[in-house]
């Protein structure tokens, strides 16, 4: 390594830790204890594969540093130091006004790339309510959605009564369940997509839904999915600063998801037919199910009217039938998505099972080569330009 360097560095104050970034590195550069999770500067190489999937943001600082700080050092943090005024060394390969910021905009040139709000989006609060200062709502309702009895899913409904919680379509809250984990420390928050528009459930109401599906063992899902109509929750967030919409009545939303990963679709379409109709913007959805069944919103979603919303609903698991995918009926319908691809008003929202991301992205591929497109690039310039969002689990 060369002095100064830019070292990669994590917030402790807005790290809920869910250890996503961890998983996410593939040499190993993350860990953790019961207090932090850090960065060990000798072995990230800034291959950025952690940015994309950190639900907060906190993944993404960078400071330059004479020394890099240590792991011990980082441990320790409760709050990120500022940067430091450092000399940087002569032939520093800059000539910029401001050299730090020079190297620290360098940061994102890694593979993956820095996702990006779209650029009409609206300014989203995040971190108003921090894991040491969590709100209470009060649970005004609990709804399954789905009628596979092997398959339950909720809309659940939390409401903040006269407590300041702004929150974007697309955004996150977390949630922390109550009780102790094997080790006995106070179990970490669990995040959930809100499924609700800006105005609330209910319009102008002070509400947010989620969408849960009840995961075996699951020690959240089941806390949330067996909430009682009247009960308190303690939440964190708002969370989560790229995955919004555009503000754009004209852009185009493709938006392919799986299973829960439907919430922010709703959201958005939602915020769409109450305060965006009228522009020339369409929106197609793309979503996979096993069965119409265990398909959340199945019968709310058939009556959008199919001039605002193309519905592409695919099913995996319906007897007499081939399993489909997403990414199968991307293919399908090639050419309308290829017009979308071509379209600069286009924004590509995918969210679900991790599992999808490899076929839609050679969906992707095979689509754009159709129309003489190199999908790589396209995606890429799409993430700069703030029109490609994935938010997978
Ligand atoms: P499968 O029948 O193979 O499980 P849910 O979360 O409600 O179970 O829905 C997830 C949907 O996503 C299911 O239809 C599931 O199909 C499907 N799925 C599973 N793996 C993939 C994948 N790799 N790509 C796209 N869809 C997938």
């Amino acid at each position: 390594m060369t002095l100064p360097m830019k070292q990669h560095l994590i917030d402790p104050e807005i790290c809920i830790r869910c250890y996503t970034c961890e998983m996410s590195c593939p040499v190993g550069a993350i860990e953790h204890d019961d207090n932090n999770v850090v960065v060990n500067a000798d072995s990230c190489d800034e291959c950025m594969a952690c940015i994309p999937v950190c639900p907060t943001g906190s993944i993404d600082n960078w400071r330059i540093v004479a020394e890099p700080y240590s792991l011990e050092e980082q441990y320790g943090w409760e709050e990120l130091p500022e940067q430091e005024d450092i000399a940087l060394a002569a032939g520093g390969d800059t000539d910029d006004d401001d050299p730090i910021a020079a190297l620290l905009a360098e940061a994102h040139k890694g593979a993956g790339g820095r996702p990006v709000a779209p650029a009409s989006a609206a300014r989203p609060s995040v971190n108003l309510y921090p894991l040491s200062k969590p709100v209470a709502a009060i649970v005004q309702g609990n709804y399954r959605l789905t009628d596979d009895p092997d398959h339950d899913v909720r809309h659940i409904i939390l409401d903040f009564g006269g407590q300041s919680f702004p929150v974007l379509e697309g955004q996150s809250i977390g949630i922390l369940p109550p009780g102790e984990d094997a080790e006995g420390r106070a179990h970490l928050p669990r995040l959930y997509s809100v499924s609700s528009p800006r105005d609330g459930e209910r319009p102008n109401f002070h509400n947010v839904s989620l969408t849960v599906k009840r995961e075996p063992g699951g020690v959240c899902s089941t806390y949330l999915c067996d909430l009682e109509q009247g009960a308190e929750v303690r939440v964190t967030g708002p969370w989560g600063q790229t995955f919004l919409m555009p503000q754009d009545p004209d852009a185009r939303l493709l938006m392919i998801c799986t299973g829960t990963g439907s919430a922010p679709m709703r959201a958005f379409t939602m915020h769409r037919q109450r305060a965006m109709a009228g522009g020339d913007g369409d929106m197609v959805l793309f979503f996979g199910a096993r069965t119409p069944e265990s398909l959340p919103y199945f019968g709310p979603l058939k009556k959008v009217p199919d001039t605002m919303l193309k519905k592409h609903l695919v099913f995996s698991r319906i007897e007499g039938q081939p399993k489909e995918y997403v990414q199968d009926r991307l293919i399908a319908a090639q050419d309308d998505v290829a017009a979308m691809l071509s379209d600069p008003a286009t924004h590509i929202y995918i969210c679900g099972l991790r599992g999808m991301e490899e076929g839609v992205e050679r969906a992707f591929t095979s689509i754009a080569e159709s129309i003489g497109e190199h999908w790589a690039a396209l995606r890429d310039k799409m993430r700069d330009d703030g029109r490609y969002h994935v938010e997978t689990y």
